[in-house]
């Protein structure tokens, strides 16, 4: 099994709260990511896809067919948007790395024909991301 990887960036915004919860609450849990307005962040994405090398090709999965794969159902409905109303798969959720990982996963997971989607990870900031394998 060989693992290959799809690096690609998005600038969005987003707001942490939870409708469910009072004022009170979603300020204590989410502080400063509960602004009213939302806040952004230049997010990076890394798309990994596991595999066979296919003998004809070297490739496990062509990564211009995956990037243009990326970019037809993840990016084109991120980049520059606002998670919370913009994003129909982020649609009811809090828009966490975590839940955008997930979402992200289930956006992709039927695309990728060659190889298998083995990870999708969503980095929000330099030093904190989240991962999502599949269940
Ligand atoms: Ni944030």
């Amino acid at each position: 099994m060989i693992y290959v990887t799809r690096r690609e960036v998005f600038s969005a915004a987003h707001r942490l709260f939870n409708p469910e919860l009072s004022e009170a609450e979603n300020d204590l849990i989410f502080d400063k990511c509960n602004n009213i307005n939302g806040h952004g962040h230049n997010y990076v994405l890394e798309v990994v896809v596991a595999g066979e090398i296919n003998p004809k090709t070297g490739y496990v999965i062509d990564l211009k067919k995956l990037k243009k794969i990326i970019k037809d159902f993840v990016i084109s409905k991120v980049d520059h948007k606002h998670l919370n109303f913009d994003t129909d798969f982020l649609k009811g959720k809090i828009p966490t790395a975590e839940n955008i990982s997930v979402g992200i996963w289930y956006q992709l997971v039927d695309k990728i024909d060659e190889g298998k989607l083995y990870s999708v990870k969503v980095f929000e900031t330099e030093n904190n991301y989240a991962e999502y394998k599949g269940e």
